[in-house]
């Protein structure tokens, strides 16, 4: 499988080491050998070579090196001529998300779909603002189209959802979609201030390229808007729905909770109707005032099966490389001839 990919922050640093440690095991339990053979970035140009790149290299150069460092490969095409190269079956996004315009991310992967090359996507912007438009030019063309990673990381939230609860009706989704803001409102309860643990989630990779989308609430809010379209059809924009973060909570405010016995969470909550995300004070009894660090969850509430939760890693290098490799597995799965 020929891959380019777009973005080389964290996340790709974290697929390219996945890739690297389990090259034996995937070839071997999957037949699955991929190849990057080109890599986009904004900040640092491009680099392409059809027989592939190797990773050892890549791994040297994620998040700041030169491209320069890596000898005998092209430099001099944009990103939209390296979707178009032959040789390129699967892009990778992992850029930053933009939740208004989805770009540039969104003109790539419709470059991509319509060049019949698969999308594998970790970026939410193209999807909170053209998912009904993705899914119906990836069927149009019979490309795959995959975004496992866009909400909780590597736990299969969405496949849960859309493939193992096929044939219940979910009426409501709730849960906790941010690691980030969740790892802050945990270490502040173990004392520490919110700007070191902000720092220390940015540290972790856990955090956005702007934290500003974690901290007030627009990152949770993206992820339920994948959700609520992906479950209900539903095209709502981040900008309709109530949004609120953890920007402003005080080293108080949680002390003065945890006496009560209870915890502050930021809560995402779609129905067919309605969507919210909002800061909230739960009692320890509450299953997901349990949810420490990092850690994502997620209620569907269904027809047939009462309420279901999932429960796992949200945000990270390793977790949303693992999304990803989930995406390339399916595909290479689906269209293997
Ligand atoms: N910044 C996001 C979070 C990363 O903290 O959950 C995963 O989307």
């Amino acid at each position: 499988m020929n891959i380019l990919l777009i973005g080389l922050g964290n996340v790709a640093h974290g697929l390219l080491t996945i890739l690297q440690e389990k090259s034996d095991e995937l070839s071997k339990r999957y037949g699955f050998t991929p190849s990057i053979v080109g890599v986009a970035t904004r900040s640092r140009g491009t680099i392409y070579h059809p027989e592939g790149i190797p990773i050892s290299e890549l791994l040297n150069i994620t998040r700041k090196g030169d491209f320069r460092e890596i000898e005998n490969v092209r430099y001099d095409l944009d990103v939209l001529s390296l979707i178009q190269q032959p040789d390129v079956q699967v892009i990778i996004e992992t850029s930053p998300s933009n939740f208004e315009t989805g770009q540039p991310a969104l003109d790539y992967c419709y470059a991509a779909l319509n060049a019949c090359k698969h999308v594998v996507t970790v970026n939410k912007g193209p999807l909170v603002v053209d998912y009904a438009g993705l899914q119906q030019r990836a069927n149009e063309v019979g490309c795959g189209f995959y975004f496992e990673g866009t909400v909780m990381s590597g736990t299969p939230s969405l496949r849960l959802a859309l493939e193992a609860l096929r044939g219940a009706k979910i009426t409501r989704v709730r849960g906790i979609l941010n690691g980030t803001t969740n790892y802050i409102l945990t270490q502040m309860e173990n004392g520490m201030t919110y700007g070191d643990a902000l720092s220390l989630a940015q540290d972790q990779g856990y955090a956005e390229a702007d934290p500003t989308d974690d901290v007030e609430g627009w990152d949770a809010a993206g992820k339920l808007a994948i959700l609520a379209a992906a479950l209900f059809g539903t095209k709502l924009k981040i900008s309709d729905m109530k949004v609120s973060g953890i920007n402003g909570i005080t080293s108080t405010n949680v002390q003065s909770a945890q006496q009560a016995d209870e915890r502050w969470k930021l809560i995402a909550e779609a129905t067919p109707v309605s969507a919210s995300v909002r800061l909230m004070r739960l009692p320890v009894s509450d299953p997901l005032s349990g949810v420490s660090g990092a850690v994502n969850a997620v209620t569907y509430t269904t027809d047939l099966m009462g309420d279901v939760t999932l429960i796992g890693a949200g945000a990270g290098r390793v977790p949303t490389g693992f999304a990803i490799l989930s995406d390339l597995l399916a595909i290479h799965q689906r269209f293997k001839s």
